[in-house]
């Protein structure tokens, strides 16, 4: 989800140079889930839904989630809203689910607040 459509058509479009592939991705992944341009599968890709959704309103009844990811776009918000966005996306998560954040997003003050395991 993201509040740019072009931020949204570049995502379905699914193509990736390589500095961008390249970036985080390790090589038996990049063969696993993409073609030789680096466009990502179809049958990956058919398997994803794209939504415009502003993270500053409420986007709680989007349903319940295995799995969230969240990188860099709370670094644009106040510490309360990040909050606010971190709270109600915890309380999306299925029971196992995880919440999976960016540097950035981090709320250390109220850390205490969310079950949290750090990673390198
Ligand atoms: C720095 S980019 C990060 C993109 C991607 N998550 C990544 O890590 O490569 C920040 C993204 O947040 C989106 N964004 C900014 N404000 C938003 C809002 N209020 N709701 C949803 N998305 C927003 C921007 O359009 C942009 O695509």
């Amino acid at each position: 989800m993201d509040i740019s459509e072009t931020a949204l058509d570049i995502a379905r479009a699914a193509r990736y140079n390589d500095f961008e592939i390249k970036r985080g991705l390790s090589l038996p992944r990049r063969h696993q889930y993409f073609d030789n341009c680096w466009i990502l599968r179809p049958n990956i890709r058919l398997r994803v839904h794209f939504d415009t959704i502003n993270l500053t309103r409420d986007f709680s009844a989007l349903g319940q989630f295995y799995l969230i990811l969240c990188r860099n776009v709370t670094i644009y918000f106040t510490h309360e809203m990040r909050y606010k966005i971190l709270s109600t996306m915890t309380k999306m998560l299925t029971k196992q689910g995880i919440l999976l954040i960016g540097a950035t997003e981090s709320v250390r003050s109220r850390k205490g607040d969310f079950n949290t395991t750090e990673f390198e």
